[in-house]
């Protein structure tokens, strides 16, 4: 199995939300590669939901089909992975001017989670997809993925995200996932039930937007398990050699050690044509 990102199974929570610094920074790879590492380690039914789906007309294939076709050219079974898209629009923008220009209403954050809560049901591992950065709104409402992602938090079914010390890089074993699935006395030293992944890139100029992003979800209080480079280089030059090895001793930020989870090589994937 070709798993690039085997150094984020311990980060693995029930549900990953997926954003990045930036548009096309690899977060579809990064979410196709996620769900390999999960794959590998043991997760056996894995969803992947792209809440918002902007730039697509018709039957277009979107994120989510990325996903897939990535994911079974690493070697993953296709019905080990279900695909879901939240809300699909025509325009390559943001969510609520491309909702403007299709004449339709954007889906509630709310309703966003309920989705995943239902795909938490069948599932052991969601990945949710972000629509370009942290800070891009998502619904008619100004909330962004970081507000999903504490909503999720907030709501998660083995109990709040204070609970789980983060990054503590722990086995990923939960007393609640032994017993009926749902109850139970929280075992702490697994990864937190939900969390978010950042996707960056290794050029110059990702040390200043993977730390602003950094920032703004933790200022929001989003449990952050690490940082993935979206294409890392076969022959990475001067530049992007040195930043990935700053973003793999990030300095603490307001007082977390934010692991570089692994990077995705470029090209991963091709043979799937
Ligand atoms: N690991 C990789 N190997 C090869 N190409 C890559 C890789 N990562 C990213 N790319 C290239 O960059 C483009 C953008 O990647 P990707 O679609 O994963 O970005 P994204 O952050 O999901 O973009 P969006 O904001 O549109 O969802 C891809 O179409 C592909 O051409
Ligand atoms: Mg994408």
């Amino acid at each position: 199995m070709n798993n690039p990102l085997s150094g984020s199974t311990n980060s693995l929570g029930r549900t990953v939300l997926v954003t990045g610094t930036d548009t096309d920074v690899g977060k579809t790879y990064a979410t196709a590669a996620l769900a390999v590492a999960g794959w590998c380690a043991g997760r056996r039914r894995i969803a992947v939901y792209k809440p918002q789906q902007t730039g697509m007309h018709g039957d277009d294939p979107g994120d989510v089909h990325d996903v897939a076709r990535l994911a079974r050219a690493a070697g993953m079974p296709p019905e080990a992975l279900t695909t879901v898209e939240g809300q699909r629009l025509t325009e390559p923008m943001a969510p609520p001017p491309a909702a403007a220009i299709d004449g339709v209403e954007l889906l509630a954050i709310s309703a966003h989670v309920a989705k995943i809560l239902e795909l938490q049901e069948s599932h052991d591992l969601v990945l949710v997809e972000g629509s370009g950065g942290v800070l891009v709104e998502l619904d008619g409402d100004r909330h962004t993925i970081a507000d999903l992602a504490v909503a999720l938090q907030g709501v998660a079914p083995w109990g709040t995200v204070d609970q789980w010390p983060m990054n503590q890089g722990t086995a990923p074993v939960r007393q609640a996932d032994a017993a009926d699935g749902r109850v139970g006395t929280p075992d702490t030293t697994g990864p937190a039930p939900v969390s978010t992944v950042l996707v960056a890139r290794p050029d110059l100029g990702t040390l200043n937007h993977t730390l602003l992003s950094l920032e703004a979800l933790l200022h929001r209080g989003v449990a952050v398990a690490g940082v993935v480079l979206g294409s890392w280089p076969g022959e990475p030059d001067r530049v992007q050699e040195s930043n990935r090895e700053y973003l793999a001793d990030l300095p603490a930020i307001q007082g977390n050690h934010i692991p570089l989870l692994g990077a995705v090589p470029t090209g991963w994937g091709s043979q799937a044509g």
